[in-house]
């Protein structure tokens, strides 16, 4: 038992860029952690991202080799779903996608203990459809990361009209135990910080687009005019274009605000397979 929440043993369902954030995050507040892709490869790829990072920490002098390998020991990987069946929370991260997601978390339920809680790092899915694909309701909700999940301090606790108050206040304790800030949200697409930022996002691609100044340029004036740490195509190909424009889709058919319906550059660049650094390319050049 790691903390507060009084929870041993977590599982992460998703190998991709959260996937391995979570585990990382997850691993170092001193839960025991089960990484479950698809593939075996997939599943130990995660863990060598994970060992590979904390290497780097060690050679500047922020964290101690002892303590890097203690991390790493305490991250289990699987390709089978059925080996989370000792977790007493499991994260969903996978793909941006309804019909996935909701397969998945049905397949969970099965497998997991009654107590267990299920949350989804969805960034703008609605929880509930995931919570009532399961027979327990009252213990599915949302725990949406940041990226890169190691760096951010904040995680948004998202709430469906389903979930048990209980629930809640456990998640709330376990991001806690995870060194997040918690800000408690309701089941809205884009919940507080997708539903801001990915129309500004949208807005400057737009912008770029109109010819007002290069994308590069454009990155230049929001670091340098609004002090951000990064400029929007900076931020656009660290979160991916494909799970961009499946959070503009959805804010869009929520919301219906013009804002968010996605700027045609985006779906080429998708179509392209430009997804942005996972590719090596997006909106701008990375090199490998
Ligand atoms: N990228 C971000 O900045 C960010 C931030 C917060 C939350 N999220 C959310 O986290 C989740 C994962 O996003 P990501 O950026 O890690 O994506 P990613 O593209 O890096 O990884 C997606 C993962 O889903 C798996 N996957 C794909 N199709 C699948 C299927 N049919 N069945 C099971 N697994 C499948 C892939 O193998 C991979 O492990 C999404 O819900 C996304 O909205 C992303």
């Amino acid at each position: 038992m790691a903390g507060s929440s009084g929870l041993t043993r977590v599982g992460v369902v998703g190998s991709g860029i959260m996937g391995a954030g979570i585990v990382e995050v997850v691993a170092s507040a001193g839960f025991e952690v089960v990484v479950r892709a698809r593939s075996e490869e997939g599943a130990a790829a995660v863990v060598s991202q994970v060992d590979s990072r904390l290497r780097r920490a060690v050679e500047r002098g922020r964290l101690q080799a002892a303590e890097a390998d203690a991390i790493v020991a305490r991250i289990g990987h699987t390709s089978h779903l059925s080996e989370l069946a000792g977790c007493d929370l499991v994260i969903e991260t996978v793909v941006e996608d309804l019909e996935v997601k909701k397969r998945l978390v049905a397949e969970l339920d099965t497998v997991l203990p009654d107590n267990a809680v299920i949350a989804t790092n969805t960034s703008t899915l609605a929880v509930v459809e995931l919570a009532v694909a399961t027979t327990r309701p009252d213990r599915v909700c949302g725990l949406h990361f940041f990226n890169p999940a190691p760096a951010m301090p904040l995680v948004e606790v998202v709430a469906p009209v389903t979930v048990a108050e209980s629930t809640v206040e456990m998640v709330e304790r376990f991001a806690a135990d995870c060194g997040k800030e918690s800000v408690r949200v309701a089941d809205r697409a884009g919940f507080v910080v997708n539903a801001l930022l990915f129309p500004y996002l949208n807005a400057a691609i737009a912008l770029a687009e109109r010819g007002v100044a290069s994308r590069v340029d454009v990155d230049r004036a929001m670091r340098g005019g609004c002090n951000f740490p990064m400029g929007p195509f900076e931020l656009l190909d660290l979160i991916g274009l494909d799970t961009t424009l499946r959070i503009l889709e959805t804010l869009h058919r929520e919301t219906g605000d013009p804002s968010s319906l996605p700027h045609p550059e985006l779906r080429r660049l998708v179509a392209a397979g430009h997804l942005g650094r996972k590719t090596g390319r997006g909106f701008l050049e990375h090199g490998t």
